[in-house]
């Protein structure tokens, strides 16, 4: 479903260059859920932002589904995201949007009709339990709250594939549970394939098939996962 071949990445500035992402290569089956773990600043956001080419790699091919992203051209980039819905690190809500708003806007995005619009979104903020929020205001909200309407907003288009950037980090352990069993129902029922970057080991033992390791911008491992998940 995923695969990346020697995906590097360089940031540059006036004074310096540093090297995020060094010749990554990395494969996800369709249906699976893969974790990426290491140290802070080791290149994990960043990987996860190559997958949809919200940032371009200096070198390097990615292909989601069939699609070489690399290859195409913006407005093709832009077709082929919305098979790829993203959770940010941080909420990343719209403050001045109430919740249907936030969830409608790659809907808006995608020039899907207003009554389509409002059924879809309705039927995420369902999902993940917040229908009774949907006027409220982001501020309005708690923080597991917002990780549901950027989830229900992630997933408004239908991606075949969600990147997930450290989801649960700011959450108490039992929100986590919540937005992880969304996460694991949505990769059960619809074969979502997942990729999600966290630090905690409860979180990849709790739900990841396979898990990769990256430090100082290199995938250095990837293994599978034997716990038994349910
Ligand atoms: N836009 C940018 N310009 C310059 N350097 C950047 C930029 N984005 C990231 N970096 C650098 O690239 C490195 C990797 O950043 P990244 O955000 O991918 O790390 P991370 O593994 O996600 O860390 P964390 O666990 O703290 O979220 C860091 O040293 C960071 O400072
Ligand atoms: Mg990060």
């Amino acid at each position: 479903m995923i695969s990346l071949h020697q995906v590097s990445k360089t940031f540059v500035s006036s004074t310096n260059h540093f090297q995020a992402v060094n010749a990554v290569s990395l494969q996800v089956q369709e249906g699976e859920i893969h974790g990426i773990i290491g140290t802070s600043g080791a290149g994990k956001s960043t990987l996860l932002r190559l997958i949809n080419l919200l940032e371009k790699p200096d070198s390097g091919s990615v292909i989601v589904g069939n699609q070489d992203l690399t290859q195409m051209s913006e407005k093709e980039l832009r077709e082929a995201r919305r098979n790829i819905g993203m959770i940010f690190q941080g909420f990343n809500l719209v403050s001045n949007r109430t919740v249907s708003g936030n969830v409608s806007i790659p809907l808006e995005l995608a020039g899907i009709p207003r009554r389509e619009r409002v059924e879809r979104v309705d039927e995420f903020l369902e999902f993940v339990g917040l229908e009774h929020k949907s006027k409220q205001y982001p501020s309005q909200l708690s923080g597991g709250e917002k990780q549901r309407v950027a989830i229900a907003r992630a997933l408004a288009n239908r991606p075949k594939v969600l990147l997930c950037d450290e989801p649960t980090s700011s959450l108490d352990p039992n929100t986590t549970n919540g937005i992880l069993g969304v996460l694991k129902r949505l990769n059960q029922n619809f074969g979502l394939t997942i990729v999600i970057v966290t630090h905690e080991m409860e979180v990849v033992r709790n739900m990841c098939h396979n898990v990769s390791v990256m430090e100082l911008g290199s995938l250095v491992e990837t293994s599978v996962v034997d716990q038994p998940h349910d």
